[in-house]
């Protein structure tokens, strides 16, 4: 399968998650593209987007995994504008993640979650959730293990 993980990544963590679920569905012997944008604010002390640096087209793929960091215990609005100016998304599998600093979900994680399923949704795409990655807690490397994991499953279930 072509598969496309498409993520809004400021400082690199989002992005890191990526790459390591691109491995895992990589061993399966899928073509896996990680596509990265960023947001252009006012000023370096704002998190607010006024443009994003780019809008991966999610429709070139078979299925697609979308990761995106916490701000503010909300999704970050970054990945909000991309999804609310990108087209129409086709049917296809779809996945997503969530990234965040603290050490537990209800820290703004099961929020952005949230958001982004109904974000999706909104655009007609019913998409199954993978998790959140705990960026300071012990456990990060298994989250991430875990989620590479079950992402590598529901497409090999997909694939069948
Ligand atoms: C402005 C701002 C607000 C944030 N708010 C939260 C928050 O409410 N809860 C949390 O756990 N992490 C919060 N974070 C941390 C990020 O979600 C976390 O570092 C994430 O992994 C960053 O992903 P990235 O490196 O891909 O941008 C915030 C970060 C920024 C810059």
């Amino acid at each position: 399968m072509n598969i496309g993980i498409i993520v809004y990544s400021k400082t690199g963590n989002t992005l890191q998650v990526a790459e390591r679920i691109k491995v895992a569905l990589e061993l399966q012997g899928n073509t896996v593209s990680v596509k990265r944008f960023q947001a252009e604010t006012s000023g370096e002390t704002s998190n607010t987007p006024l443009q994003l640096t780019a809008s991966p087209d999610p429709n070139v793929y078979d299925a697609v995994i979308f990761g995106a960091p916490v701000q503010a215990f909300s999704l970050d609005p970054a990945m909000a504008m991309y999804l609310r100016q990108i087209g129409t998304i086709r049917s296809m599998p779809a996945m997503c993640f969530i990234t965040q600093h603290f050490k537990k979900p209800w820290m703004g994680g099961n929020r952005a979650m949230k958001q982004l399923l109904m974000l999706l949704k909104s655009r007609s795409v019913t998409a199954v959730p993978m998790g959140v990655v705990n960026w300071s807690s012990e456990q990060r490397d298994a989250q991430i293990e875990f989620i590479s994991r079950k992402c590598a499953e529901a497409l090999k279930e997909n694939r069948a």
